[in-house]
């Protein structure tokens, strides 16, 4: 039997997210964000249909886990209004190995970082208190969002675990385990104190380099050699690298146009986007996207086709059908890859598949 948890108090708080337990009138405000399609998708062990009766009796078992002992159980509040927001649970394992957190928000308070904010705060506060060695965060493979909040919060990327959880109607479900040790902690909180003049751009998770997740961070630059509105080609094994430092910070992609693998290094960035020297094709760094199809033509990521076009405007002259021409029309023009990057001691590191030199 487990001692009773005390919450803290004050509840813990960053100024824009408050944690505090669950109250009575919390009711109607999560039967509203556990309606949401997205929750009702990602988060497939509660109830569908769900009515303000479930979420009196979750109300009920957050009690019940405080006084029990099983977990800290907070509701995510807007630290001025006290407005519910979000949940987010902290539930203790048969020891300090096997604890684990989740976390949901509701629609409208979407895009607010209220979810990263949450987690860092229980986080930190749960290694302080409880002298954890390993905070377990799951998701499923798909909820995207919640994986980049798991990673801006400073858990690692472990492992696809299958069959890991069962939903609602009890079919398996497979997850994406995320952890952090009192190590991963140390890199996050130093991560923060990084001096907030040199920006890592956000760009699409979807478009995380292939066999990237759990890859080694390696040196890629030192800060000094970098400056703003440049690029510049690294060369790491057989990787060759884009580093850029657009409008919106600094990205790390191939330094190889999607289309036909020309050094992006030698085009020129305007804002966030860079110009290949062969054929106009022009691609956003921030988004992954191609601004504007090379003059060949050919096939869009999505696999749209595009004719050829003519920088001048001038109406180009019919080619006679060869392998060539078809080469070109065949040609697909994908969207870029992205690798994970970090500071450290004045700095860039970018998480690639291969280990560190
Ligand atoms: S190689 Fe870059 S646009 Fe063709």
């Amino acid at each position: 039997m487990r001692d009773k948890l005390t919450p803290p108090n004050p509840p813990l708080s960053d100024g824009v997210i408050t944690l505090r337990p669950f109250r009575a009138d919390d009711a109607a405000a999560i039967t509203a964000a556990c309606q949401d399609p997205a929750i009702q998708r990602w988060v497939p062990i509660i109830p569908n249909p769900y009515t303000e009766v479930d979420a009196r009796g979750f109300i009920l078992m957050t009690l019940q886990a405080w006084h029990d002992g099983s977990g800290y159980e907070f509701a995510m509040a807007d630290a001025t209004t006290d407005r519910y927001v979000g949940s987010i649970g902290l539930h203790l394992g048969a020891n300090e190995r096997r604890h684990a957190i989740g976390y949901l928000v509701a629609p409208e308070a979407r895009g607010r970082g209220y979810a990263t904010r949450a987690l860092r705060l229980a986080t930190r506060w749960g290694f302080e208190q409880l002298g954890i060695e390993r905070l377990a965060l799951w998701t499923l493979p798909g909820n995207l969002a919640s994986q980049a909040v798991a990673e801006n919060a400073g858990f690692r990327f472990e492992s696809m675990a299958r069959n890991w959880e069962v939903d609602r109607d009890d079919r398996p479900l497979d997850a994406v385990m995320y952890s952090m040790t009192p190590e991963d902690l140390a890199d996050a909180l130093a991560a923060e104190e990084t001096p907030g003049e040199v920006p890592l751009a956000g760009w699409p998770r979807e478009l995380r380099a292939t066999g990237t997740r759990a890859a080694p961070f390696v040196e890629i630059a030192a800060l000094a050699d970098l400056a703003p509105g440049t690029m510049r080609r690294v060369t790491r094994a057989d990787l060759d690298l884009l580093v850029g430092w657009t409008d919106d910070g600094i990205v790390v992609t191939d330094d190889r146009c999607p289309h036909m693998a020309a050094p992006l290094s030698l085009g020129e960035l305007a804002g966030c986007v860079v110009s290949c020297p062969l054929h106009a094709g022009r691609f956003d760094l921030r988004s992954g996207e191609t601004a504007q199809m090379p003059t060949t033509g050919g096939l869009d990521a999505d696999g749209n086709h595009h004719a050829p076009w003519s920088p001048s405007g001038a109406e180009l002259k019919p080619e006679p059908a060869t392998k060539k021409l078809e080469a070109r029309r065949l040609t697909r023009v994908n969207r870029l890859r992205y690798y994970q990057t970090r500071i450290r001691d004045g700095r860039l590191e970018a998480q690639l598949p291969i280990l560190p030199e």
